[in-house]
Protein backbone atom coordinates (compact mmCIF):
# COMPACT_ATOMS: atom_id res chain seq x y z
CA UNK A 1 0.00 0.00 0.00
CA UNK A 2 1.49 3.22 -0.98
CA UNK A 3 2.16 6.04 1.43
CA UNK A 4 2.61 9.77 2.22
CA UNK A 5 6.14 8.18 3.40
CA UNK A 6 6.64 6.23 -0.24
CA UNK A 7 6.17 9.31 -1.90
CA UNK A 8 8.75 11.37 0.16
CA UNK A 9 11.33 8.52 -0.65
CA UNK A 10 10.36 8.87 -4.37
CA UNK A 11 10.90 12.32 -4.31
CA UNK A 12 14.22 11.72 -2.43
CA UNK A 13 15.06 8.94 -5.52
CA UNK A 14 14.28 11.44 -8.01
CA UNK A 15 11.72 9.03 -9.19
CA UNK A 16 8.65 9.97 -10.51
CA UNK A 17 4.82 9.57 -8.99
CA UNK A 18 2.12 8.95 -11.29
CA UNK A 19 -1.35 9.69 -10.63
CA UNK A 20 -4.93 9.70 -11.93
CA UNK A 21 -8.29 10.93 -10.90
CA UNK A 22 -10.62 8.31 -10.13
CA UNK A 23 -14.44 7.78 -9.36
CA UNK A 24 -15.93 4.88 -9.38
CA UNK A 25 -14.94 1.08 -8.55
CA UNK A 26 -13.60 -0.02 -11.92
CA UNK A 27 -11.18 3.01 -12.86
CA UNK A 28 -10.03 2.89 -9.56
CA UNK A 29 -9.11 -0.78 -9.71
CA UNK A 30 -7.74 -0.09 -13.17
CA UNK A 31 -5.54 2.59 -12.31
CA UNK A 32 -4.40 0.90 -8.86
CA UNK A 33 -3.35 -2.20 -10.50
CA UNK A 34 -1.09 -0.58 -13.28
CA UNK A 35 0.87 1.01 -10.35
CA UNK A 36 -0.40 4.59 -10.13
CA UNK A 37 0.64 5.31 -6.73
CA UNK A 38 -2.21 7.91 -6.01
CA UNK A 39 -5.55 8.48 -6.82
CA UNK A 40 -7.51 11.53 -6.54
CA UNK A 41 -11.25 11.74 -6.11
CA UNK A 42 -11.31 15.17 -7.96
CA UNK A 43 -13.97 17.79 -7.75
CA UNK A 44 -13.41 17.24 -11.42
CA UNK A 45 -16.24 15.06 -11.00
CA UNK A 46 -18.65 17.52 -11.63
CA UNK A 47 -17.36 18.46 -14.80
CA UNK A 48 -16.49 14.99 -16.50
CA UNK A 49 -19.51 12.63 -14.76
CA UNK A 50 -22.10 15.33 -13.78
CA UNK A 51 -22.15 17.46 -16.94
CA UNK A 52 -21.71 20.95 -15.19
CA UNK A 53 -19.70 23.53 -16.84
CA UNK A 54 -17.23 24.00 -13.62
CA UNK A 55 -16.58 22.03 -10.66
CA UNK A 56 -18.42 24.58 -8.26
CA UNK A 57 -22.08 22.69 -7.92
CA UNK A 58 -20.08 19.67 -6.29
CA UNK A 59 -21.44 18.85 -2.75
CA UNK A 60 -19.62 17.24 -0.15
CA UNK A 61 -22.18 14.52 -0.08
CA UNK A 62 -21.31 14.29 -4.37
CA UNK A 63 -18.19 13.61 -2.86
CA UNK A 64 -18.66 11.53 -0.45
CA UNK A 65 -20.70 9.15 -2.88
CA UNK A 66 -17.85 8.79 -5.09
CA UNK A 67 -15.14 8.57 -2.49
CA UNK A 68 -16.54 5.34 -0.92
CA UNK A 69 -17.32 3.38 -5.01
CA UNK A 70 -12.90 4.43 -5.63
CA UNK A 71 -12.66 3.40 -2.33
CA UNK A 72 -13.82 0.07 -3.23
CA UNK A 73 -11.72 -0.31 -6.20
CA UNK A 74 -8.73 0.61 -4.79
CA UNK A 75 -5.77 -2.42 -3.71
CA UNK A 76 -2.66 -0.05 -3.95
CA UNK A 77 -2.95 3.35 -4.14
CA UNK A 78 -2.71 6.25 -1.89
CA UNK A 79 -6.44 8.11 -1.81
CA UNK A 80 -6.73 11.77 -1.73
CA UNK A 81 -9.97 13.71 -1.85
CA UNK A 82 -10.79 17.01 -2.61
CA UNK A 83 -13.16 19.65 -0.50
CA UNK A 84 -15.12 20.82 -3.05
CA UNK A 85 -16.10 24.55 -3.62
CA UNK A 86 -16.85 26.10 0.04
CA UNK A 87 -16.74 23.01 1.86
CA UNK A 88 -13.49 24.72 3.87
CA UNK A 89 -14.40 28.40 4.07
CA UNK A 90 -13.26 28.40 7.98
CA UNK A 91 -11.17 26.22 10.00
CA UNK A 92 -14.19 24.82 11.41
CA UNK A 93 -15.85 23.94 8.06
CA UNK A 94 -12.71 22.09 6.48
CA UNK A 95 -12.06 19.86 9.10
CA UNK A 96 -15.94 18.83 9.62
CA UNK A 97 -15.72 18.00 5.90
CA UNK A 98 -12.51 16.57 6.13
CA UNK A 99 -13.78 13.96 8.07
CA UNK A 100 -17.07 13.08 6.33
CA UNK A 101 -14.10 12.07 3.30
CA UNK A 102 -11.78 9.94 5.84
CA UNK A 103 -14.60 8.27 7.15
CA UNK A 104 -14.88 7.23 3.56
CA UNK A 105 -12.09 5.75 2.60
CA UNK A 106 -10.13 9.15 1.91
CA UNK A 107 -6.08 8.95 3.47
CA UNK A 108 -5.74 12.91 2.71
CA UNK A 109 -7.38 15.60 1.10
CA UNK A 110 -6.55 18.57 -0.97
CA UNK A 111 -7.86 22.21 -0.55
CA UNK A 112 -7.65 24.67 -2.98
CA UNK A 113 -5.58 27.83 -2.44
CA UNK A 114 -2.40 30.07 -0.90
CA UNK A 115 -1.53 30.89 2.20
CA UNK A 116 -4.90 31.84 3.50
CA UNK A 117 -5.40 27.95 3.92
CA UNK A 118 -2.40 28.01 6.73
CA UNK A 119 -4.45 27.53 9.58
CA UNK A 120 -7.23 25.03 8.03
CA UNK A 121 -3.62 23.05 6.58
CA UNK A 122 -2.16 23.51 10.30
CA UNK A 123 -5.94 22.35 12.31
CA UNK A 124 -6.20 19.19 10.02
CA UNK A 125 -2.51 18.00 9.83
CA UNK A 126 -2.41 18.10 14.19
CA UNK A 127 -5.61 15.89 14.25
CA UNK A 128 -4.07 13.47 12.03
CA UNK A 129 -5.78 14.53 8.43
CA UNK A 130 -3.02 14.86 5.72
CA UNK A 131 -3.10 18.30 3.31
CA UNK A 132 -2.33 18.52 -0.02
CA UNK A 133 -2.41 22.04 -1.07
CA UNK A 134 -3.84 22.89 -4.57
CA UNK A 135 -2.00 25.94 -6.39
CA UNK A 136 -1.19 27.76 -9.62
CA UNK A 137 -4.53 27.47 -11.55
CA UNK A 138 -7.65 26.55 -8.81
CA UNK A 139 -10.90 25.77 -10.75
CA UNK A 140 -12.88 26.38 -7.75
CA UNK A 141 -11.78 30.23 -8.42
CA UNK A 142 -12.53 29.99 -11.76
CA UNK A 143 -14.77 33.16 -11.90
CA UNK A 144 -12.65 34.96 -9.59
CA UNK A 145 -9.52 34.04 -11.94
CA UNK A 146 -11.41 35.03 -15.40
CA UNK A 147 -11.02 31.58 -16.94
CA UNK A 148 -9.11 28.68 -16.89
CA UNK A 149 -5.92 30.47 -17.56
CA UNK A 150 -1.63 30.19 -17.14
CA UNK A 151 -0.91 30.98 -14.00
CA UNK A 152 2.28 32.69 -12.54
CA UNK A 153 3.32 34.11 -15.91
CA UNK A 154 4.41 37.64 -14.46
CA UNK A 155 7.39 37.51 -11.61
CA UNK A 156 5.16 39.21 -8.81
CA UNK A 157 2.44 36.22 -9.12
CA UNK A 158 5.37 33.73 -9.33
CA UNK A 159 7.15 34.64 -6.25
CA UNK A 160 3.94 34.86 -4.48
CA UNK A 161 3.34 31.11 -5.71
CA UNK A 162 6.68 29.63 -4.33
CA UNK A 163 5.97 31.74 -1.13
CA UNK A 164 2.51 30.91 -0.43
CA UNK A 165 3.64 26.83 -1.06
CA UNK A 166 6.65 27.58 1.42
CA UNK A 167 3.90 28.94 3.91
CA UNK A 168 2.07 25.70 3.32
CA UNK A 169 4.51 23.16 3.74
CA UNK A 170 5.73 24.99 7.12
CA UNK A 171 1.81 24.53 8.24
CA UNK A 172 1.85 20.63 7.40
CA UNK A 173 0.93 20.43 3.88
CA UNK A 174 2.64 17.54 2.82
CA UNK A 175 1.85 17.81 -1.04
CA UNK A 176 1.61 20.73 -3.33
CA UNK A 177 -0.72 20.27 -5.97
CA UNK A 178 0.64 22.78 -8.90
CA UNK A 179 -1.66 23.33 -12.22
CA UNK A 180 -1.28 25.66 -15.27
CA UNK A 181 2.01 27.72 -15.05
CA UNK A 182 4.84 27.55 -16.77
CA UNK A 183 7.34 25.15 -16.91
CA UNK A 184 10.11 27.13 -15.31
CA UNK A 185 7.47 27.71 -12.41
CA UNK A 186 6.97 24.15 -11.80
CA UNK A 187 10.65 23.38 -11.59
CA UNK A 188 11.91 26.27 -9.53
CA UNK A 189 8.76 25.37 -7.29
CA UNK A 190 9.57 21.83 -7.07
CA UNK A 191 13.75 22.52 -6.12
CA UNK A 192 12.25 25.07 -3.20
CA UNK A 193 10.10 22.66 -1.80
CA UNK A 194 10.72 18.83 0.44
CA UNK A 195 7.40 18.02 0.31
CA UNK A 196 6.46 16.07 -3.06
CA UNK A 197 5.08 18.57 -5.98
CA UNK A 198 2.94 16.99 -8.29
CA UNK A 199 1.97 18.98 -11.81
CA UNK A 200 -0.88 19.22 -14.25
CA UNK A 201 0.60 21.55 -16.97
CA UNK A 202 3.40 22.44 -15.17
CA UNK A 203 6.07 20.93 -16.80
CA UNK A 204 8.06 17.63 -16.47
CA UNK A 205 10.31 18.50 -13.76
CA UNK A 206 7.73 18.22 -11.21
CA UNK A 207 7.74 15.03 -8.78
CA UNK A 208 4.43 13.44 -10.55
CA UNK A 209 2.40 14.35 -12.79
CA UNK A 210 -1.70 14.07 -12.54
CA UNK A 211 -4.27 13.71 -15.23
CA UNK A 212 -7.82 13.47 -15.27
CA UNK A 213 -8.95 10.47 -15.94
CA UNK A 214 -11.23 11.70 -19.05
CA UNK A 215 -8.57 13.17 -20.35
CA UNK A 216 -6.15 10.44 -19.96
CA UNK A 217 -8.44 8.66 -22.30
CA UNK A 218 -9.21 11.40 -24.83
CA UNK A 219 -13.40 11.24 -23.32
CA UNK A 220 -14.05 14.66 -22.44
CA UNK A 221 -16.06 16.01 -25.06
CA UNK A 222 -15.44 19.67 -23.81
CA UNK A 223 -12.65 22.33 -24.63
CA UNK A 224 -8.82 20.61 -24.08
CA UNK A 225 -6.27 21.70 -21.78
CA UNK A 226 -2.72 22.24 -23.95
CA UNK A 227 -1.56 19.78 -21.24
CA UNK A 228 -4.22 16.98 -21.95
CA UNK A 229 -2.75 13.93 -23.87
CA UNK A 230 -5.03 10.95 -25.09
CA UNK A 231 -3.00 8.15 -24.26
CA UNK A 232 -5.29 5.69 -25.76
CA UNK A 233 -4.46 7.15 -29.39
CA UNK A 234 -1.64 5.12 -30.75
CA UNK A 235 -1.88 2.59 -27.62
CA UNK A 236 -2.59 -1.36 -28.22
CA UNK A 237 -4.72 -2.60 -24.92
CA UNK A 238 -6.94 -0.55 -24.36
CA UNK A 239 -7.89 1.04 -21.22
CA UNK A 240 -5.31 -0.82 -19.23
CA UNK A 241 -2.85 -0.23 -21.99
CA UNK A 242 -3.48 3.16 -21.95
CA UNK A 243 -2.78 3.69 -18.37
CA UNK A 244 0.28 1.64 -18.49
CA UNK A 245 1.77 3.97 -21.49
CA UNK A 246 0.67 6.83 -19.09
CA UNK A 247 2.42 5.61 -16.21
CA UNK A 248 5.49 4.36 -18.28
CA UNK A 249 5.87 8.10 -19.77
CA UNK A 250 5.60 10.05 -16.78
CA UNK A 251 8.07 7.30 -15.06
CA UNK A 252 10.80 8.20 -18.43
CA UNK A 253 10.08 11.94 -18.70
CA UNK A 254 8.42 11.57 -21.72
CA UNK A 255 5.57 13.24 -20.48
CA UNK A 256 4.56 15.88 -20.59
CA UNK A 257 7.00 17.01 -23.49
CA UNK A 258 7.36 20.73 -24.83
CA UNK A 259 3.58 19.97 -26.52
CA UNK A 260 2.24 19.74 -23.81
CA UNK A 261 3.83 22.22 -21.42
CA UNK A 262 3.79 26.25 -21.53
CA UNK A 263 6.87 27.98 -22.13
O1 LIG B 1 -10.45 17.83 -9.42
C1 LIG B 1 -9.49 17.44 -10.07
O2 LIG B 1 -9.57 16.52 -10.90
C2 LIG B 1 -8.21 18.09 -9.87
C3 LIG B 1 -7.15 17.83 -10.90
C4 LIG B 1 -7.26 18.84 -11.98
C5 LIG B 1 -5.80 17.81 -10.33
O3 LIG B 1 -8.04 18.83 -8.96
Amino acid sequence: MHTIATLNSMKARGEKIASVTAYDYCSAFAASEVGIELILVGDSLGMVIHGHDSSLPVTIHDMAYHMRCVKRGNNKALLMADLPFMSYYCESKSLENAAVLMREGAQMVKLEGGAWLAESTRLLTERGIPVCAHMGLTPQSVNHLGGYRVQGRDPEKRQAIIDEALVLQDAGACIILIECVPEALGEELTRALDVPVIGIGAGSATDGQILVWHDLLGLYPGKKAKFVKNFLEGTTGGIQGALAEYVRQVKSGEFPDAKHSYA
